[in-house]
């Protein structure tokens, strides 16, 4: 019997394939304008550090998570996301020390055990960047607007940009009881699993899906009414450089974040085009975390998309590549000839198809239109006694005798 993948892990094929490499092109070209430059870090880490900061109290680690002991008897865990191991290879390889103004981005695959459905898969993928050492909300801006700028480039008018801030050490804790005390009141209402998280983790019942919560939570105290004044002063400046560059956005103060290490400014990129996963791409400051991790006291803002989600958008767009020639040859003579031409032809680097088996003439055209080549070249006995070939252009439906050489060949496609 054959062995199929597992459920939530995806094969991702040709044909889907070149959307990806032109995703993950585009995020390249975009964040290397911004100055990012490219981090590779293990999808393997020790659990510690995906509990200690994304939180014991969170979904991701409570119940999401892919962690084993390995034959050493180390807790390992196939990283949930890349903010953590970013951060703690910053710390290990002391990139602060060089300049703590680091601008990373990374791209690669993520794990989370969740109920698989359309957007959401068990092994997914993620384009992130992440600045380190700047406090100014300039940056927070430059992020938002970097990101904006990517998702223009891919032509793409959804998703939209949603901001909020979840305030500071100093701050938040004032938040937490009101809204704690807001829903001891209403805990009658409330599901189980916000019932139970009511002390560890109250802000999640803002974005809960169960009805009783959704009610429960109507006219719930809001996190920008309860912010520090460096908080709203770092929130407003925000909004004003988003609006001085261009870039639109709206404020949704229920706007919860999935991870503990968010601090001050979050956002997420949001669509409706993707059902209940309305989340592109998400993320915020975390000025507490590379500390928590033991590095230095600096602050850091970063976002992820899931590439999937990207690739969902992009649905209708064709980004499959077509061969710049197919060589038709027919006879022995003439194949071999087109053989030493096909590979004469990519050397100089022109992407060239041909049929190797000597197959009828009828097939090989056939071969070539499902290629869909910009032009094939037909060479058969006849034209082969005159050294000359048939260069077709297949868009424009024109043809002409030519040379039968690279050299010539080359020219033809040119003309
Ligand atoms: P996150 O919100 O957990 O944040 O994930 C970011 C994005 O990854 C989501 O918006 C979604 O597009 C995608 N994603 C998450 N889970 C899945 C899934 N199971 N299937 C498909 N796509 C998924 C983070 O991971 C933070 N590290 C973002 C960040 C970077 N914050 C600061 N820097």
């Amino acid at each position: 019997m054959a062995i199929n993948g597992i459920k939530g892990f995806n094969d991702i094929l040709p044909g889907e394939v070149e959307k990806w490499q032109h995703i993950e092109a585009t995020a390249r070209r975009v964040f290397e304008l911004y100055g990012f430059a490219e981090i590779r870090v293990p999808v393997l880490e020790k659990t510690e550090l995906f509990s200690r900061s994304i939180g014991d109290a969170t979904d991701i680690v409570e119940k999401e998570m892919y962690s084993f002991v390995d034959k050493g008897e180390n807790r390992v865990t196939m990283r949930p996301e890349g903010t953590a191991s970013v951060m703690r290879a910053f710390i290990e390889h002391k990139l602060h020390a060089v300049d703590p103004i680091a601008k990373l981005y990374y791209m690669g695959p993520m794990f989370r055990y969740e109920r698989p459905q359309k957007g959401r898969y068990r092994q997914f993928h993620q384009i992130g960047a992440e600045v380190t050492g700047v406090n100014d909300p300039k940056v927070d801006a430059q992020v938002l607007t970097m990101l904006c700028h990517f998702f223009a480039e891919l032509g793409l008018t959804e998703p939209s940009l949603q901001i909020n801030s979840l305030g500071c050490p100093a701050c938040r804790p004032v938040y937490r009881r009101a809204l704690t005390d807001f829903l001891r009141a209403r805990i009658d209402k409330l599901c189980d699993d916000c019932k139970r998280r009511l002390e560890t983790n109250p802000l999640r019942a803002l974005d809960c899906k169960s009805a009783g919560c959704k009610e429960a939570t109507v006219g719930a105290p809001s996190v920008l009414d309860h912010l520090c004044g460096e908080c709203e002063a770092h929130f407003d400046a925000l909004r004003t450089h988003l609006e001085g560059v261009g870039t639109s956005y709206t404020i949704n103060p229920r706007m919860v974040r999935g991870l503990d290490y968010y601090t001050r400014t979050t956002f997420e990129l949001v669509t409706t085009l993707l059902g209940a996963q309305s989340a592109v791409a998400a993320g915020g400051r975390y000025d507490g975390l590379i500390a928590d991790l033991g590095g230095p006291s600096l602050p850091g803002i970063g976002f992820a998309m899931g590439v999937e989600r990207v690739a969902l958008l992009l649905a209708d767009r064709e980004f499959s590549k077509r061969p710049d020639l197919f060589v038709a040859a027919l006879g022995e003579p003439a194949q071999k000839l087109a053989f030493g031409l096909m590979c004469a032809m990519q050397r100089r680097g022109i992407a060239v198809e041909m049929d190797y088996e000597g197959k009828s003439l009828k097939s090989q055209m056939r071969r070539s239109d499902k290629f869909r080549s910009r032009f094939t070249l037909i060479v058969g006995e006849d034209e082969l006694a005159r050294g000359i070939a048939v260069l077709k252009n297949m868009d424009a439906g024109t043809q002409s005798e030519i040379p039968l050489d690279a050299d010539a060949v080359a020219r033809g496609m040119l003309a």
